[in-house]
């Protein structure tokens, strides 16, 4: 059965508040592919800008809050308190009833970590990942910390997931298809003799925070949907030094690795354009890269 969209937008209504309405109402009528992929307009990328940077700018101001002795609750209720001092809202906070405006992921952990009372000691790596909305638009991004000194290995592991990250966005341009990101993305890391893990994606972005299609780090080259202009995205890689496997603890967000090898993660937000790729998270003080001195 096909319904109108006039019958979707009065079914889903009544459980949106008038905020939410308006910007499901907004989403929906931009067209999507067969395969529920949203084409956005032009003006569109502005709005994904703006929210790409205001997440950036939070990530590249976070970097003087991480050092060795410091809570990463701390560190997220400075992001909470920035979301909030910029007008925007947090994405994650009430998200499936996840409580915090990061997730903090430490080490082995792989993603989703709840940012509390732990202090980070001397050498850990650490990933924060901020989504924020500004005007409806959603910004999500995510990076790699250090406190204190990184080990070699750690710095190894860092280094390939930013590269591999990159390696995926440069297959990003019309013509291309999903399957062409992650096969730049798997390919780069196992070359290193390290691991993508499989159990997390990345996600079609926009007036929405999770979307059509699944961004799979892995795969096969020419396999998947065809990249077209207009596509919001994320990338995300999540790179082990051991084995990809996965599990998720009792608490039902926080994501190890089941070897407790060390893992590491970057996310940027991207658009297709006519010839290529906008990053809309791009850092504003060029520190994507924890390394970057
Ligand atoms: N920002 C994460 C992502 O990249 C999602 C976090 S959802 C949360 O998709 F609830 F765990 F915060
Ligand atoms: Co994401
Ligand atoms: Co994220």
């Amino acid at each position: 059965m096909r319904l109108s969209r006039a019958l979707v937008i009065a079914v889903v209504m009544p459980y949106l508040n008038a905020n939410q309405a308006r910007d499901y109402a907004l989403d929906i009528s931009r067209p999507t592919t067969r395969d529920g992929i949203r084409i956005h307009s032009q003006a569109d990328f502005a709005g994904m800008h703006a929210a790409g940077r205001l997440a950036a700018e939070i990530l590249d101001e976070v970097a003087e809050h991480v050092f060795v002795g410091q809570a990463t609750g701390v560190i997220d209720d400075y992001i909470r308190n920035r979301v909030e001092a910029a007008g925007a809202t947090s994405a994650t906070i009430g998200y499936k009833g996840y409580q915090h405006a990061s997730c903090i992921s430490v080490n082995h952990v792989v993603c989703h970590g709840i940012p509390g009372d732990k202090k980070l000691k001397d050498g850990d790596i650490l990933n924060i990942d901020v989504t924020v909305i500004v005007d409806g638009w959603f910004g999500d991004t995510s990076r790699m910390y250090v406190a204190g000194k990184m080990n070699r290995r750690a710095e190894r592991l860092v280094q390939v997931t930013h590269d591999a990250l990159f390696r995926g966005i440069e297959a990003v341009k019309p013509g291309n298809t999903f399957g062409d990101i992650g096969h730049a993305i798997q390919t780069y890391a196992e070359a290193q003799r390290m691991s993508v893990v499989r159990d997390f994606c990345g996600h079609g972005l926009g007036r929405v925070f999770h979307a059509p299609p699944n961004v799979l780090h892995y795969g096969r080259a020419g396999t998947g949907p065809v990249l077209e202009e207009g596509m919001f995205f994320t990338i995300e890689p999540m790179v082990n030094l051991g084995r990809p496997e996965t599990k998720v603890l009792a608490d039902e967000w926080t994501a190890v690795t089941r070897d407790k090898s060390l893992s590491a993660q970057f996310e940027h937000s991207v658009g297709v354009t006519k010839d290529g790729v906008e990053i809309f998270t791009l850092s504003p003080a060029g520190t994507f890269h924890p390394t970057y001195s």
